[in-house]
Formats: C-alpha cells, sequence, structure tokens
C-alpha cells in the first residue's frame, strides 16, 4: 500500500503521551495489599464527591487498561486521590502498584456514581458503611464540607480484617481533625467506629453485626436507627452490600438513586470472581 499522508505531517514525538494523561505526584504503600496514590487533576474535571471514573494504564498491547476507581479526594482538592488495592495477578493492579511519582496514568474524565448526597433525602444523621478499599468514596465525602452541612451527624464505620488495613482511613480521619478548615466543622460531628476481624483491637467486629445487636449504636451513644431521620451508604464486596442492605431495610430504609432519593444507596466497591 502507497503511503497517502502529505509531506507536511510532523515526525512521530520519541515521547510516548498517553491519552488522558494525568501525572502521579505522590505514592503511598500502605500494607502488601493496599497503596494510595494522588494525580493531577484536569482542570476541566468536575465531580461530585463519592463518584468514580475509569482510570488505568496502557496494556502489553498497546491498548488502555482501564478499571473503575472511586475519587478518594474531595471536589475541592486541586489534586485527585485514590486508594487502591494490590491484586498479584491483577492485570491492572499488578503493574499499577509499581507507578511512581512523575509517571503518567490514564484518566477518563467521567465521573459518575450513586454515593453522592443529591441522591438521598434530607436526614439528620448519615452512615457511611465500608469493608476495605470500599473506604474511598467517603475518604472524599468526610472531607466534604457539604456533608457537614447537610447532616448534623456522620458516622463512619469501617471494618478490615487486620489493624494495619484500617491505617489509611485512621490517619485519614486524624488528619481531618487537625484541619484548619474543616477540622472546626467537623469536631463533633463526625463519628468514626473502625473494626476489625481478624486481629485484636479496641472495636471488633463485622459492620452487619454490630449494627444488629446495636452495639455500634452503644459504643457512640445514638438513639436507634430511624428511616424519619438516619441515612446510610454502603461501598464493599456484593456480599457485603447484599447483607448490609437487609439489615438497614430491616430499620425500614429504603434504596434509593441518583433518579430517586431515598434513605440509603449502595456502591461496589469491586466486582469479584465470577460476578
Ligand atoms: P481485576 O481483574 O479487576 O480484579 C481481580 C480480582 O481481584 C477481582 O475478581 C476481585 O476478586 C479482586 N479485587 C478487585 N478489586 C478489589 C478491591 N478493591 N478489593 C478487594 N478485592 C478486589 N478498587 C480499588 O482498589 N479502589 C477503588 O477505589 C475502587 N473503586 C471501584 C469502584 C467501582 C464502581 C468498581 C466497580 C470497582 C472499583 N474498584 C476499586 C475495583 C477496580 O475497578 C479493579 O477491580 C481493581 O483495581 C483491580 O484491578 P485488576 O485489573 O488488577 O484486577
Ligand atoms: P470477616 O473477617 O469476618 O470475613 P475481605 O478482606 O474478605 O474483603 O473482608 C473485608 C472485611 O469485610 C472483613 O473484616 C470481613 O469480615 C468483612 N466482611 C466480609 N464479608 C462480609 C459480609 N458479607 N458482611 C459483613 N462483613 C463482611
Amino acid at each position: 500500500m502507497t503511503d497517502q499522508s502529505p509531506v507536511t505531517d510532523a515526525p512521530t514525538s520519541p515521547v510516548k503521551t498517553l491519552p488522558d494523561a494525568q501525572t502521579v505526584t505522590e505514592v503511598r504503600h500502605w500494607t502488601e495489599r493496599l497503596f494510595s496514590f494522588r494525580v493531577t487533576r484536569p482542570q476541566s474535571l468536575r465531580f461530585r464527591s463519592g463518584e468514580f471514573v475509569m482510570i488505568g494504564l496502557l496494556g502489553d498491547n498497546g491498548k488502555p487498561l482501564l478499571r473503575a476507581y472511586s475519587i478518594a479526594s474531595p471536589s475541592w482538592d486541586e489534586e485527585l486521590e485514590f486508594y487502591s488495592i494490590k491484586v498479584p495477578d491483577g492485570p491492572l493492579t499488578s503493574k499499577l502498584q509499581h507507578i511512581q511519582p512523575g509517571e503518567q496514568i490514564i484518566l477518563r474524565p467521567k465521573p459518575v456514581g450513586t454515593l453522592v448526597l443529591d441522591a438521598l433525602l434530607p436526614g439528620k444523621r448519615i452512615w457511611f458503611l465500608a469493608t476495605g478499599t470500599g473506604i474511598a468514596p467517603f475518604a472524599s465525602l468526610m472531607r466534604d464540607p457539604e456533608t457537614y452541612e447537610k447532616y448534623e451527624q456522620v458516622v463512619m464505620m469501617h471494618t478490615c480484617r487486620t489493624v494495619a488495613e484500617l491505617e489509611y482511613g485512621r490517619q485519614l480521619v486524624a488528619a481531618l481533625r487537625d484541619d484548619p478548615l474543616i477540622g472546626e466543622m467537623v469536631e463533633g460531628k463526625l463519628l468514626y467506629y473502625p473494626t476489625t476481624t481478624r486481629e485484636e483491637s479496641p472495636h471488633m467486629g463485622r459492620i452487619t453485626d454490630n449494627l444488629t445487636s446495636g452495639k455500634v449504636l452503644a459504643d457512640l451513644g445514638l438513639p436507634p436507627i430511624d428511616p424519619a431521620t438516619d441515612r446510610a451508604m454502603v461501598c464493599g464486596s456484593l456480599a457485603f452490600n447484599l447483607d448490609v442492605k437487609a439489615v438497614l431495610e430491616g430499620f425500614g430504609l429504603r434504596e434509593g438513586a441518583n433518579s430517586d432519593p431515598q434513605e440509603y444507596v449502595v456502591e461496589k466497591a469491586f466486582v469479584g470472581d465470577g460476578i
């Protein structure tokens, strides 16, 4: 085939720039299975705290290898933060876990998701219920002043197998309380309830058990969950989400969506094997 390119074409650049490229500014490894990183934010990207985007790297075949990721930073932040699992043989995270500041990732700037404040009817108290990396959307919502404008109390329940897996959330809450801007707003309103299930820690047990037994209410001095006042957002594995849904429905809460705000909303933290 003859080359039809006009002779005025610029020569191919030796520097390969990814489509929708953003530059990594910071990487922190929390455990062998968990890390977080920050990237530059496209100027045009507007999102609601709690939403997710598609991010990734170029695969070996030269095509983008993309996965859904909750934006862990709040909508006012100049950069974007992500909190990630490391799946040893995972197509994306086996590579992504090695990224370094200065390198690039692909970010498709089309945020979507159900874990947004607009998907809930007004209420008095909001429950953020997460396991593992499911805390990511709440890392965004906990840092958003709008959350505290809309709710008198914000209860963050995060459950992991071990204490080390809670550390990202623990440091985030501590930093929030010390923050000169939002610290005062959060004071007395943000109730943090981390628990472990397979290692000794001050509070133990699954979120479902601590809700149904009323232990979390007793520990935090809260009244029973009531559909008139309480709202919830859920983010974990499919099994976790289904079990929490049943618990919330038992308290009389109904599932909502962007188009139909109700008392609780759910999003998968990941798509499990065979699901
Ligand atoms: P994949 O082939 O995608 O996954 C391989 C297997 O690893 C899965 O079948 C599952 O068993 C397990 N797995 C995948 N992700 C997780 C996880 N997060 N926690 C525990 N086990 C997992 N992942 C994040 O790390 N952070 C996020 O903020 C995040 N947000 C998401 C939001 C949505 C709406 C959805 C649907 C998924 C989200 N994920 C998130 C999962 C993410 O899209 C990828 O699955 C993950 O990055 C692993 O990619 P991979 O290509 O390495 O492996
Ligand atoms: P457990 O240790 O009792 O299984 P994982 O690491 O498997 O993704 O789980 C993260 C956390 O979520 C663990 O503490 C685990 O508790 C808890 N968990 C897993 N499945 C459920 C569920 N269906 N309901 C409530 N908690 C769950």
